[in-house]
């Protein structure tokens, strides 16, 4: 009998059958997912310590201890001040163009918590505290993005968690190794959420190419089954995928952000450093666009840009308005055309890549 095709090593380095791995915030699509054979890495950046200690416990119930979590870090995170500290330090001049912006598309105050506040990446104390949690919970994967502080790495391997690194260029993607990821996620051009300008057609084999000892994992546009396949043939070890979940059926997303993916294509996105002072594939709004045009000041960087769109996003998410709202889709949301459930989307994909690839070796 013929070997299947999407059996790689990464499938027995995470105990999967698909060599999919999912990306998500949403507890319940990475629940659905484990379940389909695929491995979920369960985004937890935004999340307050309670809320990460519930999601693991709630995961883990449902499904094993099976599953990753993520983090985003920057290595450069700023001092020990809290957000309320950091967003006072902003420039008037920032601030009043913001202000000015919320005023010409008549932006509400928000009126729930400001999610992006509880972001890691603002504060060192609220970063240690994240990873502290995720350490003590005993998962068994965590994954990071923009880079990871050191302890993070060294308690890891004194516990056996093993490591992803998301990265979004060749040097990272060796730092990474060198410092002990045991798998390196190659996120191109195209990915939702942070990223570098290297599109997935090139890191992929590049960094493929350099750390032939790893797993290397591709991102970036991969929404179908042939995707998927041209991510094997690339040298990957198998797909991270983030967008393709997006607009699922068990997917918490708005309904009004998934009904704008669901009739959006690659160009409807945009890659812009306005909402988080770091390259960010977002679907466009009025933040973006007025941010990224030439009257605007120059952009400041993370954790001030992040806090500064905070109150804008919070806004339009509070008050539910279409023409403001977005999120990180990236340019593969072409193909996401119908609400369908995430065993399904996992399933399609990885028909469709095998018989893609089982056609290769019948020709
Ligand atoms: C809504 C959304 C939020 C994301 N947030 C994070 C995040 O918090 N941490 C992270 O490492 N990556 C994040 N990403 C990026 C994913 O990990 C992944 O690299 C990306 O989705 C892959 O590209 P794709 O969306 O084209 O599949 C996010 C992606 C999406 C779609």
């Amino acid at each position: 009998m013929r070997s299947d095709p999407l059996h790689t090593r990464l499938c027995d380095v995470l105990e999967m059958e698909l060599p999919i791995v999912c990306f998500t915030h949403c507890r319940e699509v990475a629940v659905a997912a484990t379940r389909a054979g695929c491995f979920a890495v369960l985004g937890e950046a935004l999340r307050s310590m309670e809320e990460i200690e519930r999601d693991i416990r709630w995961v883990r119930d449902q499904v094993g201890p099976g599953f990753g979590i993520d983090l985003v870090l920057p290595a450069r995170a700023p001092r020990d001040a809290s957000p309320e500290e950091i967003y006072a330090e902003i420039p008037s001049e920032h601030l009043s163009f913001a202000e000015a912006l919320e005023a010409r598309f008549d932006v509400p105050p928000p009126t729930n918590e400001v999610v992006l506040r509880k972001w890691g990446g603002n504060n060192k104390k609220i970063a240690r505290a994240q990873i502290e949690m995720v350490l003590d919970e005993g998962v068994p994967v965590i994954a990071t993005g923009l880079g990871a502080p050191d302890f993070l790495y060294d308690e890891a391997k004194a516990r056996g968690i093993k490591m992803i690194a998301l990265v979004g260029a060749t040097r990272q993607a060796l730092a990474q190794a060198e410092r002990g990821a045991d798998m390196v996620v190659a996120q191109g051009y195209d990915a939702a959420g942070h990223t570098g300008g290297v599109g997935t057609f090139s890191i992929v084999p590049e960094i493929a190419s350099k750390l032939p000892n790893l797993p290397v994992i591709a991102a970036g546009g991969i929404t179908t089954g042939r995707h998927l396949a041209a991510s094997l043939c690339l040298g990957a070890a198998g797909a991270w995928v983030g967008t393709a979940w997006l607009a699922s059926l068990e997917s918490d997303v708005d309904p009004i952000v998934k009904e704008r993916i669901l009739a959006a294509d690659g160009a409807e996105t945009t890659r812009s450093a306005s909402i988080s002072g770091k390259t960010m594939r977002v679907l466009r709004c009025p933040w973006t666009e007025v941010w990224d045009g030439d009257d605007a000041p120059q952009l400041l960087q993370s954790p001030y840009q992040m806090l500064l769109t905070s109150r804008y996003l919070q806004g339009a998410n509070d008050a539910r308005r279409a023409d403001l709202m977005t999120e990180a889709v990236g340019q593969g949301v072409h193909f996401v055309r119908e609400e369908r459930s995430t065993a399904e989307i996992a399933r399609s994909m990885a028909d469709e890549a095998r018989t893609i690839l089982e056609g290769f070796r019948a020709g």
